[in-house]
């Protein structure tokens, strides 16, 4: 089971922290992968370390909310690869102001990268795309519920209302295009992380509050959410689209 042998996955936002967890995935699984992201030096790294694990990987340095560069990227699959199989994005964007002091540009900025973007790849890609092919998108815990303010201490931003605006749009997204898409046999679904936090692990107070808001009493680990993204790539997920699957230690099931 789950093994993606002979796929190709266009992943982009693989440099990230859970971006590349998903290539790290995937390869062990055997999928060819490209890999995009514009931080080209994260993409070294990312392809230093999935060539020593033995894979196929390419890295693609492009802006992914620019669809003149993601249209040049699909040309390059065309005329490479041939057709995309699976397509991931885990790019986002978000400021870290309150709502009384976000400015309209940025909320229209977050939306472009958000959810405009996650739409352009996903019409792009869709069209080198045949039966089997699986579509993947990053939502969060907070484009379903809201962050508590009082779980954040003082000093430290509350997640914004732009980042889980746009996060509920995903989830849509993922509902209109796996209706959408249906009927080419191509699944569309979500993965919708809780806490995995990375940038804040100097936090101590916050950390202790967010390991108190899983069921599991803990955050999440960054090789916890490549098997949620393998088996939404794979053929044993064949009859699963539409779908936000909740990978956060169950703080939205309480
Ligand atoms: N880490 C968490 O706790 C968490 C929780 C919920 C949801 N998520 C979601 O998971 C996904 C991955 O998050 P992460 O924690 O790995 O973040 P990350 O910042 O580590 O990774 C995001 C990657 O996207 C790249 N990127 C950003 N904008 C780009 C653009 N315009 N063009 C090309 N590349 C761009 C960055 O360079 C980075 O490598 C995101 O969609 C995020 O919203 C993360």
């Amino acid at each position: 089971m789950f093994d993606l042998k002979g796929k190709l996955a266009l992943v982009v936002g693989a440099a990230g922290y859970l971006g590349s967890d998903v290539c790290r995935g995937f390869a062990e699984c055997g999928a060819e992968i490209i890999a995009a992201d514009w931080n080209q030096q994260g993409l070294e790294v990312l392809a230093e370390t999935l060539k020593a694990q033995g894979a196929a990987v390419r890295c693609e340095c492009l802006d992914c909310a620019d669809p003149a560069q993601t249209a040049g990227l699909m040309d390059s699959v065309k005329n490479t690869e041939g057709a995309i199989d699976v397509l991931v994005n885990a790019v986002y964007y978000r400021t870290s102001k309150g709502v009384d002091e976000l400015a309209e540009e940025e909320f229209t900025k977050a939306n472009k990268v958000n959810i405009t973007a996650a739409f352009s790849l996903l019409q792009q890609a869709s069209q080198l795309m045949g039966p089997g092919a699986s579509v993947i998108l990053f939502s969060s815990m907070y484009g379903s519920i809201a962050p508590n303010p009082g779980d954040y201490p003082e000093g430290t931003a509350v997640n914004p209302i732009e980042y889980g605006a746009g996060k509920a749009g995903v989830n849509q997204l993922v509902r209109y295009a796996a209706a959408w898409l249906g009927s080419r046999q191509i699944r569309v679904n979500a993965i919708a992380p809780g806490a995995f936090p990375w940038n804040v692990t100097d936090n101590e107070e916050f950390l202790r509050r967010l390991r108190a808001k899983s069921m599991l009493g803990r955050v999440g680990r960054q090789h916890e959410i490549s098997g949620a993204a393998v088996f939404l790539a794979s053929d044993e997920a064949s009859f699963v689209t539409g779908q936000v699957l909740s990978v956060d230690g169950g703080v939205s099931a309480w």
